[in-house]
């Protein structure tokens, strides 16, 4: 239905976000968890791209688009990482890191966007739209040009990165930054798809949420079906917690796996209301607030996905914890430590599992996975402000960020001259 007016995807009834349900008597015959383990693994020496692509690789498990209207840049298939120094920190024996930031736009948003973007098009429609912090914008200027639809991003002014906004402007679409958060942006979105006929690719779209799902079976085939205790997920609109939630609870139904992890929220302390409505209002409301963290990705008042979240939360019997934008920046830069990097909103999942640690609530001979959404290279500024030491210059966490000096590695300036070279680095090995 091309030309008719776009949705904002809610039950006109009770205004509650739409989802596609899965029952496993919709498989019939493939239900089979052993043959459809080893279809799913055969498919990898396969030179169809579909079966290429970490997302459509697994399409038994998602809902019908036909094959022709697949956009595909061979998304998902992204590495786990054991990350032995980051344990260390944590204080765990093992500790793993899922990268979604290794998608071609460099961050987990593809896995979603393959899928939204394929529905669009097969929708008809011409146009698709979003509101974002940066990432949802990068991914869907990507699929559009990949899939010859044009699209239209906002995007708060001013508050986020470089990164991001280079790849929507070169990806080629419409981009206006809006004096707004990004919580203003999604209200004039809202209001656009109901008098154009642009397609919204927010995380409202269930399309979204079904691609997303892929991450966690692809995380199970990793581990070998062995699910972990675990899963730590950064917390923004929630659309990401509901989809890996819905995989596991759909896995679990379909005897995929035996045993549920426990999948855990983590939110940054400026951007909380999901902590809050859990903590203080036991989830029976959520009050939207005014959200301020320098992990932009995640400054998000009014998460369109909270009753999803909720509801995968308690099914799986997971915890919600809130990190300082200090707690933020050290265990961005420990993750960097392990060799693999993210950007601020992933590091949040490693300092709130210190936290889940220290309450207890993770045993020290747990398994546990973090789920790294986005690339180090989505936000360099930080890091180099991070690494200067003036990340929180003239702010209130100045003193706290004191105290990271010992992760800091501020570039050392200096002539090109051997003698001084040596010099630092015989400095550094006395100190290594
Ligand atoms: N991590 C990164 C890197 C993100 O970009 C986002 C969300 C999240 C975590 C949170 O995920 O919203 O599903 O809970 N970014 C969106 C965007 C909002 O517009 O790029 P969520």
């Amino acid at each position: 239905m091309p030309s008719s007016a776009a949705q904002d995807f809610r039950c006109s009834l009770c205004g509650n976000l739409l989802e596609f349900t899965f029952r496993a008597a919709d498989l019939g015959k493939a239900c089979d968890p052993q043959a459809l383990k080893s279809l799913w693994l055969n498919r990898c020496g396969s030179r169809n791209p579909l079966d290429q692509s970490g997302v459509w690789r697994f399409r038994e498990f998602l809902p019908e688009i036909a094959v022709e209207h697949a956009i595909t840049l061979r998304e998902g298939n992204t590495p786990i990482y054991e990350m032995p120094r980051c344990a260390r920190c944590a204080n765990l024996d093992t500790l793993f890191a899922k990268h979604q930031g290794m998608n071609p736009t460099a961050s987990f948003k593809d896995t979603g966007m393959t899928f939204a973007a394929s529905a669009a098009h097969q929708g008809g429609f011409q146009w698709v739209a979003c509101a974002s912090t940066g990432n949802t914008s990068a991914s869907m200027a990507a699929y559009a040009a990949r899939g010859n639809m044009h699209s239209l991003v906002l995007i708060p002014e001013g508050k986020i990165s470089w990164g991001k906004l280079s790849q929507s402007l070169d990806y080629g679409a419409l981009t206006c930054q809006l004096r707004t958060d990004f919580d203003g942006c999604v209200r004039i979105l809202n209001d656009l798809v109901r008098q154009k006929p642009v397609y919204l690719l927010n995380s409202v779209n269930p399309y979204r949420i079904e691609g997303q799902k892929t991450a966690a079976i692809e995380m199970m085939e990793q581990l070998a079906w062995d699910p972990p205790d675990h899963i730590v997920v950064p917390g923004g609109n929630l659309g990401n917690s509901s989809a890996i939630g819905k995989a596991l609870l759909e896995m679990y139904e379909l005897k995929l796996i035996t045993r549920l992890p426990k999948l855990s929220i983590i939110q940054a302390q400026g951007a909380n209301p999901f902590y809050r409505s859990v903590r203080e209002f036991q989830g029976k409301k959520l009050e939207a607030m005014k959200a301020e963290t320098l992990a932009t990705a995640i400054r998000i008042g009014n998460p369109a996905s909270w009753k999803k979240a909720l509801r995968v939360l308690e099914a799986t019997g997971g915890e919600v914890e809130e990190v300082t934008e200090v707690e933020i920046a050290n265990a961005k830069a420990e993750i960097g430590s392990d060799g693999v990097g993210c950007e601020p909103a992933s590091a949040v999942t490693l300092a709130g599992l210190k936290k889940l640690r220290q309450r207890g609530f993770v045993k020290r001979g747990e398994t546990v996975v973090l789920i790294l959404t986005g690339h180090l290279l989505k936000d360099p500024d930080f890091t180099i402000k991070f690494h200067r030491g003036d990340l929180f210059a003239e702010t209130s966490f100045d003193t706290e960020f004191a105290h990271s000096r010992h992760l800091q590695r501020a570039p050392v300036i200096l002539d090109a001259n051997l003698g001084a070279v040596i010099s630092v680095l015989e400095e550094a090995e006395r100190n290594s």
